[in-house]
């Protein structure tokens, strides 16, 4: 039995959110503890996906679970250098939002389907496709390890409302002592 914890969520602006992530090169304990604490730390925020670079680890590894139901069973997923590997034509809009732009919410247009190759804890390759929410998700997740935000997607006056009003947060978060 592994201990478990949290760990804290970066918040925009902050330069670790614009790394391109190295790959996993093995799936290792540090790895396992790793999406543990990332599994447990969305579900605390709560949030239905989070990616390593949010909680300072410049790594392409993201965990989700877009079931949002209440009472229905919980499906937690663990992706290790996720690949988009085909896209819809079709497009969708979505409002998202993001655990490290807290309270910020905006329509963002992704590919309604996407087919993802990932390697999974136990060491596998898996493919699978997904739409609807989870297609969505994954995007904004992918996007993560390449350090792309989903206000990147917005026109650059919105962009940078949003990145004001968190500036002014995180400079409310430093005085009251609760770090950045
Ligand atoms: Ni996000």
């Amino acid at each position: 039995m592994r201990l478990m914890t949290l760990r804290s969520i970066l918040i925009h602006p902050d330069p670790r959110l614009k790394t391109l992530c190295r790959p996993v090169a093995a799936v290792n304990d540090d790895i396992q503890q790793l999406a543990d604490d990332m599994l447990q730390t969305m579900y605390a925020a709560p949030g239905i996906g989070l990616a390593a670079p949010q909680v300072g680890v410049l790594s392409r590894l993201l965990v989700m679970d877009c079931v949002k139901d209440e009472g229905a069973t919980p499906d937690p997923m663990v992706l290790i250098n996720p690949e988009v590997v085909w896209s819809s034509e079709e497009m969708s809009v979505y409002e998202e939002g993001c655990l490290s732009i807290p309270d910020q919410f905006a329509d963002v247009e992704r590919p309604v389907e996407v087919r993802v190759r990932w390697t999974g804890l136990d060491g596998a390759e898996h493919t699978e496709q997904f739409d609807g929410l989870w297609a969505t998700c994954v995007q904004h997740e992918i996007d993560h390890l390449n350090g792309k935000l989903f206000i990147d997607y917005l026109k650059p006056l919105k962009r940078q409302m949003i990145t004001r009003r968190m500036v002014k947060l995180k400079r409310e978060r430093a005085r009251e002592g609760n770090g950045a």
